[in-house]
């Protein structure tokens, strides 16, 4: 059993760097780019046994944790609010949530019966795994999740999201409140299905400052996190372009907390408490670099660790199609190279 990534969430000592990269499972793998040819990103996420084949297409390149294939969108189809993936555009929800009359008609569903296929593939590859890798479950959180409602797809302002929050509190907040309980019911379900660790992706929180983190969001990502974290499985909390929300993120939850490049990862760890393991936090732009360079960076977010229990190396966000899967392989084997004791010297 590779137990080092768990060893890591609970900071006890481990040989080496437990690794594993967000959307390790996508268009960078040939293999994946070939069903897609057959299928939709849908389809996939909605057939667990395809989903199952997904999820084990990266593990031959030596990641230490498999992260279920799914996608933080699928909530939104049970809550009433249809979306497709466009091709080249990316998400386009048909009927973007705006007033209170659409929140009010948005239901908060059970996963059971909202999004059955989703436990199931979890099922399914707990039992292909069979206790070899670790199994990462995972949703979206509610501000990245309600931009996506509000805005109607990816924006890079957050201007009909920051409206509603700020012209109409009252409005936002039943919407947040909706969104945190799906979400909590969705990934506690994960769990019982046997997830064995939890990552909440709040992937644009960080165009919030840290006012309107604590008065909109904070709140309500602590409904979640308190409850998931007290089944006992350990609980990743992730944002990009956090540095000024840190010690705000770590006191909203997290066993793990997530950190992209933006920030030294020492000096993060300092800044959250080393009560609290760290996730990070290469620029994923670094596995298109010449090798001699993604090595220098590799060896310095390691040595930023100085050696101490509770580092999970990742990149700071997602792998991007470009990347040749090879360097994803050398990445990983270059980290297993490293033994932890001489990281500090
Ligand atoms: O990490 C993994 O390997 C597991 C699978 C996974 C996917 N999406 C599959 C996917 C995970 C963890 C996600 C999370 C996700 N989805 C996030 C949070 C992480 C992040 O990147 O910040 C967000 C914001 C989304 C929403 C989303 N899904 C967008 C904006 C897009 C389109 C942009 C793009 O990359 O094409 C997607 C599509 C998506 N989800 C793909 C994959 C592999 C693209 C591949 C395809 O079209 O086949």
């Amino acid at each position: 059993m590779k137990d080092r990534f768990l060893r890591a969430c609970r900071r006890e000592p481990t040989d080496v760097t437990p690794v594993w990269f967000m959307r390790q499972a996508g268009r960078y793998m040939p293999e994946y780019r070939e069903l897609r040819k057959k299928h939709t990103l849908l389809e996939i996420c909605r057939t667990p046994e395809l989903a199952l084949e997904v999820t084990l297409q990266p593990l031959k390149l030596g990641m230490d944790a498999a992260i279920l294939f799914a996608d933080i969108l699928l909530v939104l189809e049970p809550m009433g609010a249809s979306f497709e993936f466009a091709k080249g555009e990316g998400p386009v929800i048909h009927e973007p949530i705006r007033t209170r009359a659409a929140i009010d008609k948005l239901r908060v569903f059970e996963a059971e019966e909202g999004l059955p296929h989703v436990l199931e593939a979890i099922r399914l590859i707990r039992r292909e795994l069979d206790g070899k890798t670790p199994l990462i479950g995972f949703a979206g959180a509610p501000f990245t999740i309600a931009s996506y409602m509000i805005e109607g797809g990816k924006s890079s302002d957050y201007r009909l999201t920051k409206q509603m929050m700020w012209c109409e509190p009252e409005t936002w907040s039943v919407l947040m409140t909706k969104i945190s309980e799906v979400v909590r019911r969705y990934l506690r379900a994960q769990v019982e299905a046997g997830a064995q660790a939890i990552q909440l992706f709040d992937s644009w929180i960080g165009a919030l400052s840290p006012d309107d983190y604590r008065d909109h969001v904070a709140p309500h990502v602590r409904h979640i996190l308190k409850d998931i974290e007290s089944t006992g499985v350990p609980v990743i909390h992730f944002g990009t372009n956090t540095s000024t929300l840190l010690e705000q993120q770590r006191d909203a939850g997290g066993t793990v907390i997530g950190v992209d490049w933006r920030v030294r990862l020492g000096e993060a760890w300092k800044r959250i408490g080393y009560d609290r393991a760290i996730q990070g936090n290469l620029d994923p732009m670094l596995l298109l670099a010449p090798p001699a360079v993604a090595e220098r960076h590799v060896r310095a977010v390691i040595a930023e660790a100085g050696g101490r229990p509770g580092h999970i190396f990742n990149l700071g966000h997602g792998i991007v199609p470009e990347i040749p899967v090879e360097n994803v392989k050398a990445m990983i084997d270059l980290i297993h190279s490293i033994p932890l004791a001489k990281a500090s010297a």
